[in-house]
């Protein structure tokens, strides 16, 4: 399974990749720039490409680009990306001084994804913090996944199970994806007044989802 990660020279998609390559993915780190690319891409071990390069012949896009570029960046790549499936892990937040808040906008950076690209678009690992990803040891948190389209997310949540000790948890259709990026404005506002590096875990789900 090759998984390019656009925007993936970033604190995010670096950390990402490192852990998908542990698990045994094919990891391509894209960026704007193919010898930034090459580059990041190296210190890891992994390949690296111009953004569009890394799209074609991916069996995954994840979407890692800075939050506010996330949508423009996917309309610009259409073409590459085809009807191959898109992980949207971006959420945009508005920092001001009484603390984080999404932005203000009515649907979700995916389901903006969603309306220019010709792939599925699955939202997910908001929660997943870089600095707790990128550590040695998987992260002792759930991922959060939605998503409309059945394989897409399949391929998703199996990725997201093999990152994490904890568990990848189907959080239902596209339109979740909301709920899952303003999340990480309460993840922020809890790490700024705690001091912490906060992840979430959910209590009560059964191992397998209903039929
Ligand atoms: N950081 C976290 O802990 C975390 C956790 C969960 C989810 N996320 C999400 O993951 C994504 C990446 O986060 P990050 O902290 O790694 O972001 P970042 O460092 O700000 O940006 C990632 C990459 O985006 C590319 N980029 C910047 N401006 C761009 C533009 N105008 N057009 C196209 N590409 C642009 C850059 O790559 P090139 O210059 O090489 O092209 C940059 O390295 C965000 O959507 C964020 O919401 C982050």
């Amino acid at each position: 399974m090759k998984v390019a990660i656009v925007g993936g020279t970033g604190s995010f998609g670096l950390a990402l990749a490192k852990r998908l390559a542990g698990a045994g993915y094919d990891v391509v780190v894209g960026s704007r720039d193919a010898a930034r690319a090459a580059e990041a891409a190296a210190a890891h071990g992994v390949e690296g490409a111009a953004n569009a390069d890394a799209c074609r012949g991916a069996d995954l896009v994840v979407l890692a680009t800075q939050a506010d570029a996330a949508v423009e960046t996917a309309r610009a790549l259409r073409e590459a990306i085809g009807v191959t499936p898109v992980l949207s892990v971006a959420a945009e937040l508005t920092f001001g001084a009484e603390g984080v808040v999404p932005t203000p906008e009515a649907t979700s950076v995916a389901a903006r994804i969603q309306e220019v690209v010709d792939a599925p678009v699955i939202a997910g690992l908001h929660s997943l913090a870089a600095r707790n990803l990128g550590r040695e040891d998987p992260p002792e948190e759930d991922a959060l996944v939605c998503g409309d389209d059945p394989e897409a997310k399949a391929i998703v949540l199996e990725l997201a199970e093999r990152i994490t000790s904890g568990r990848a948890i189907d959080c239902g259709p596209l339109p979740s994806a909301r709920a899952l990026e303003g999340l990480t404005a309460v993840i922020v506002n809890v790490n700024k007044r705690y001091k912490a590096h906060a992840g979430v875990r959910l209590t009560g789900v059964p191992r397998e989802p209903e039929p």
